[in-house]
């Protein structure tokens, strides 16, 4: 039995908040909200515990856990070696969704490093995961609250939909904010290096930190056969809603000449057709279910709503979604990192001159 609680993230109530701490202390799973999505959490340093998410998720085992923390004085007991960058970053970006890799201490249970021997901490910066997490006292391990390979849920009824009967408790705490996860940076070597883009951008970085760099897998296909990737969540089919998708990139109205284009072919062959469109092009479209994902000239209004948008289509039924592609500066970098993957690299790309 899964018990639901709804907890005003304005001001969390302590007794909710208790109740679901006791949970995790004693070997249980929570789902909580953060800014970024929300997490499957579970007592980091109990290996029975961890084993619970991974049950829950349907995830492969060798795809490593972030840990939560909610006080950087937790960060030095999880790792090895506190690279000089640690202070500098979390000054600048914690709570915030910025995950830190660097060498994992052996107090860290391989299964959460999927036998890694580096560890991704981060802090959140939401009241009831913050709240949560100091209640604990450990720090917890949470991969996104979705089933694996599903879009990351950003609300709570997504994860009641995922979830419900699988984990102990569900904290409903409403919307979550930034919509996509925390960036994954590993700063064990001399040069940052960006694994995954999220909510903090690779702009926002450099400013900090001076150069840094952006693994290969951010856009392109993981297909070496026997290779381990730095981050192994690159390797799998990701935030993908059932309907299949296919990506458009390249200046904005010869995406939209093309998406209309294949919106009247599959519609002439009995499909039911998406369109994710930008409130720039919305209106642009004579047929299809068009919906907005937001502003092309404010991404971070993309960002909020894209898996929102991602599960919504599936709901209306559609066979295929047609989706613009965005510039890929700032936010849009994880926008466009998280699109390529929902389309399972099915990308259509019209101006060569735009390509990274
Ligand atoms: O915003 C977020 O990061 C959310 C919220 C709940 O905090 N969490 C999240 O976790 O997105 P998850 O498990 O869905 O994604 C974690 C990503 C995976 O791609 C994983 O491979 C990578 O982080 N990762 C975790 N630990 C790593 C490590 N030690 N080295 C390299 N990559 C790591
Ligand atoms: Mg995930």
């Amino acid at each position: 039995m899964t018990k639901i609680l709804e907890i005003n993230k304005n001001s969390p109530e302590e007794d909710k908040i208790n109740q679901a701490a006791e949970v995790l202390k004693s070997g249980g799973t929570v789902v909580f909200p953060t800014e970024t999505v929300y997490g499957l959490g579970a007592n980091a340093l109990d290996e029975n515990a961890v084993k619970k998410i991974f049950a829950a998720k349907g995830r492969p085992s060798d795809n490593p856990l972030i840990i939560h923390i909610w006080d950087i004085g937790q960060a030095s007991g999880l790792v090895s070696e506190i690279p000089g960058a640690l202070h500098t970053l979390a000054e600048a970006f914690w709570p915030g969704p910025l995950t830190l890799v660097m060498k994992k201490s052996p107090k860290v249970p391989e299964l959460v490093t999927a036998g890694l021997d580096t560890v991704g901490i981060r802090m959140p910066d939401h009241t009831i995961a913050l709240a949560l997490l100091k209640e604990t006292g450990v720090p917890v391990a949470a991969p996104s609250a979705n089933i694996s390979g599903s879009p990351s849920p950003t609300r709570a009824e997504h994860v009641i939909k995922d979830m419900n009967g699988k984990v102990d408790i569900i904290i409903d705490g409403g919307d979550c904010i930034v919509g996509l996860e925390s960036t994954v940076l590993d700063i064990t070597g001399d040069t940052p290096v960006i694994l995954r883009p999220g909510g903090i951008t690779a702009e926002q970085i450099q400013e900090v930190l001076g150069k840094i760099a952006v693994d290969k897998h951010v856009y392109g296909k993981f297909d070496a056969q026997g290779v381990r990737p730095k981050s192994p969540g690159v390797k799998y089919r990701h935030y993908s809603p059932k309907a299949e998708v296919i990506l458009v990139e390249g200046p904005v109205d010869q995406i939209a000449g093309e998406i209309l284009r294949q919106a009247r072919d599959f519609e002439a062959g009995g499909k039911k057709v998406g369109i994710l469109a930008t409130d720039q092009t919305k209106d642009w479209y004579p047929c299809g279910i068009v919906i907005s994902a937001g502003d092309r000239n404010n991404p971070q209004t993309i960002a909020a709503n894209i898996f929102k948008l991602l599960r919504q289509f599936d709901e209306t039924g559609v066979d295929v979604i047609l989706a613009e592609g965005i510039d890929k500066k700032g936010i849009g970098m994880a926008i466009m990192n998280r699109m390529i993957r929902a389309a399972g690299y099915n990308v259509i790309k019209l101006d060569k001159q735009q390509e990274e």
